[in-house]
């Protein structure tokens, strides 16, 4: 019930002057806790994990509280900040079947992360019986939203429960594709899961950007495909390019982002580049 401080919170002005009570309401408060990115594409192995890790690393430079979570039974998050998949006792799976709270399965290392471990690919089965399965992760994030400014949801490839909770949790979905034919024709298949998403259960999400990713800019090849995703996603292709490099499979061997492994590399610069624009888009 309504307190009756509360009611009366629109009488006394900031001075503590009385005020008529039949001034208007407050404004509402603006809407509280993190902004939520989920990386996501169906395709195996186009940088969604690469991604969610650097661009995390980018804002927490910047000053951001950031969380990543590993929402990817492989557990690639997880292991490229060091740590055995196989050696965790509690992980997002133990969250979204609400064995645990979110602050339990959250690791600090050179930015924290909600850890998978294997048995997060039994959890869409054990989630087929819950009821509000796909909101799972959505209601398990409430406990954190005063911790974080902004939280990076890692994906596997695949539209399934998983992903399908990430998305309806999420403000903003990043789109990170390697530029082949193929790749964006899996861009159609995840453009009609998201207006699925958006009509059941998540009217706010958006595509914040699809992001070229291992990019060979010295082929034609590259190039023409960078054309054509553009002519066909028109103002939905972010300016910054993750171009091919080795680094980003040396950093994770050594438990390290590319930011801090090479911090004044191109890398480093291309995710920080990325973080620019991608920070211009949240609250
Ligand atoms: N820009 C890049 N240049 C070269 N290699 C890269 C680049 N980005 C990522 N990689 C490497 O490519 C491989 C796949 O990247 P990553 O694991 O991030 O993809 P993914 O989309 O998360 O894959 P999955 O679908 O299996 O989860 C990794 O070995 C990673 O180190
Ligand atoms: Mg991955």
């Amino acid at each position: 019930m309504e307190s009756y401080s509360s009611r009366m919170s629109g009488i006394a002005s900031p001075n503590g002057t009385a005020t008529s009570p039949y001034a208007p309401a407050p404004p509402a408060p603006e809407p509280s806790g993190p902004t939520v990115i989920a990386l996501a594409n169906q395709k195996g192995g186009v940088a969604k994990t690469t991604t969610t890790l650097n661009l995390a690393v980018a804002f927490a430079e910047e000053g951001y509280r950031a969380l990543c979570i590993d929402m990817d039974p492989q557990g690639n998050l997880t292991m490229s900040q060091g740590m055995d998949p196989d050696q965790i006792e509690l992980s997002m799976y133990n969250v979204l079947i609400g064995q645990a709270t979110m602050r339990e399965v959250i690791h600090r290392r050179e930015i924290d992360v909600a850890v998978s471990a294997i048995d997060l690919a039994g959890a869409e089965l054990a989630m087929a019986s819950m009821i509000g399965r796909e909101r799972a992760l959505q209601k398990a994030l409430v406990a954190i939203k005063d911790d974080y400014d902004v939280v990076f949801i890692d994906t596997p490839p695949s539209l399934g429960l998983l992903t399908i909770n990430a998305l309806t949790a999420s403000d903003r979905v990043i789109v990170p594709v390697q530029c082949e034919y193929l790749s964006m024709r899996g861009l159609l298949q995840l453009q009609n899961t998201l207006a699925m998403i958006q009509e059941h259960l998540n009217p706010e999400i958006q595509i914040q950007g699809i992001l070229p990713t291992m990019l060979d800019t010295r082929t034609l090849h590259a190039q023409e495909a960078i054309e054509l995703l553009e002519e066909n996603f028109e103002g939905q292709v972010f300016k910054s390019r993750i171009n091919r490099t080795v680094r980003f499979a040396e950093a994770p061997v050594q438990g390290m982002s590319v930011l801090k492994y090479e911090p004044e590399g191109s890398a480093a610069k291309s995710y920080r580049d990325l973080a620019q624009e991608v920070m211009a888009g949240v609250k």
